[in-house]
Order: C-alpha cells, then structure tokens, then sequence
C-alpha cells in the first residue's frame, strides 16, 4: 500500500488540487470522506468539492468544546454550498469517565492528559467516522508546522489505515487567503480577531503578527509535541 500511494503521489504532484480532488472523488464516490475543521484550507476544499459533487461526504468533529464561530461557520458553509456537514461527537460515557477522573480542564496539567482528551474527542470519533472509508481528505500543508513538513499529497495513514488525501499540502498561506478572498468564501469570524488556527476552545489563542500561525494552538508545548494525533506521521 505504501508503494501504491507513492506511484499516486509521483502522478498527481504535478496537478492542482481541482484536478486531484476530480480523479479520487470521481474513483472512489461513496468510498471517500474529507473531513473538515472548517479552518481556511478546509473551507478551500469544500468549494472545490462542492463544485464537483455535493454527495462527497464532508464530516466534522464536534469535541463539545469548540467556539461558537465555528459552529456558525458550519452553518452558513452548509447554507452557501447547500451541503449537509455530518457531525460526530465523542462517547458520552467515554467523555464522562475522563472528566469524573481527570477533571473538566484536564488538558492545562499535563501532555499526557491532553493527549486523552484528544484521543476521546477526536480520534475515536474520526475512526467511527472513517469506517469503511478507502480515502481520507484533510486540508493539511506542509508549511503548518516542523509536524507536516514531510507529509505528501497522497500517502498511506498507519494509523487510520487508509489512504490520505492532502490536496493542498503545498500551498502557501497567501495562496489559501487569495483563493479565499477570490471566490468570496465563507471563514472563521475569529480570523478577523489575529486568530490563524483555530481548534478547541480551551486549546486555542490568538497570536500576535509575525507569529508562527500555530502558535496559538497548545501554547504551553512545545512545537514538536504539537499534535492531537489525527496526523502523527507514524510511519
Ligand atoms: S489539528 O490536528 O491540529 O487539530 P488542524 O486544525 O491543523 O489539525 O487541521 C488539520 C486537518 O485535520 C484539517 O484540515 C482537517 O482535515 C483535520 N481536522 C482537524 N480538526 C478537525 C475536526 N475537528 N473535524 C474534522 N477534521 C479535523
Ligand atoms: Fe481536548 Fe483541547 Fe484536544 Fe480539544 S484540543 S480535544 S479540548 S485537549
């Protein structure tokens, strides 16, 4: 499967990520979900994939601890594309037991805490999500962070044990914004307040100008500890 995805990722790293998202959405119909955090790469690809067909799956995780921006923004994307965001929540019991232990904010007292709290809101729920999935559509880029500077534009996830879609990995920032801007589409209100990526509540700040654009995300670690362990490149 690795050398597969490396002869995809020699054929499609010369196309757009129109022209990339057209061939695997065309291939793999019902067998492919892009999921999206509604940040400005992921609101990039659901236009494209709007304008090729709306039945692609799009899917988000909602941890219970997301800013109310976010939630708007998902529904005005629903409204402009006339799509349906699935929504997928943690388990509740799995969500209370680690609060009865951990605490509400656990996340603040240690990486290992964090961590959980990442695996039971996001990871168990993005596995649930990906079932039966052949190919898993993210808005990753390579200039995000140290994290994502050897991702590809399709690779084989170990974890999720599926093949990874990553259509903008080698866009610039300016080049999201651009095409943003160009096809008037709609983002994070919290942009407009010196927020550059925008996760959970709690785990997230704004950043000053000319700071790193994740800086802002699980401030107090360090930027190589900073992954919630959606993409963590186990190889
Ligand atoms: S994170 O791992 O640090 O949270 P980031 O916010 O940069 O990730 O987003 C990278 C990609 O991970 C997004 O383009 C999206 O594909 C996926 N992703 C991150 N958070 C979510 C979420 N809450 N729901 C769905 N997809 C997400
Ligand atoms: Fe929990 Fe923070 Fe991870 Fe959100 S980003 S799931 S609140 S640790």
């Amino acid at each position: 499967m690795l050398s597969y995805t490396q002869e995809l990722n020699n054929d499609f790293i010369n196309l757009n990520p129109e022209e990339v998202l057209y061939h695997f959405i065309e291939k793999y119909k019902n067998k492919i979900a892009f999921s999206t955090s509604l940040g400005i790469e992921d609101q990039v690809v659901t236009h494209i994939i709007a304008g090729i067909n709306k039945d692609t799956r799009l899917i988000t995780l909602d941890t219970g601890r997301l800013f109310q921006e976010t939630y708007d923004l998902i529904e005005k994307t629903n409204a402009r594309y006339k799509i349906g965001i699935e929504v997928f929540y943690p388990n509740t019991a799995d969500v209370e037991n680690m609060v009865r232990e951990k605490g509400i904010n656990l996340f603040y007292q240690s990486i290992e805490n964090r961590k959980l709290c990442c695996h039971i809101r996001k990871i168990k729920p993005l596995t649930r999500a990906l079932q039966n999935m052949e190919v898993w559509i993210t808005g990753l880029r390579s200039e995000q962070s140290v994290t994502r500077k050897n991702n590809r534009m399709v690779e084989w996830d170990p974890s999720f044990k599926i093949i990874k879609l990553n259509p903008l990995i080698n866009w610039s920032e300016k080049k999201v914004w651009d095409f943003i801007n160009l096809h008037k589409i709609p983002y994070n209100t919290l942009h407009d307040k010196g927020f550059s990526s925008i996760g959970c509540l709690p785990c997230t700040r704004a950043v000053a100008p000319g700071e790193d654009i994740r800086a802002g995300r699980w401030w107090w670690e360090n930027p190589e500890m900073k992954e919630c362990g959606l993409h963590n490149n186990k190889k």
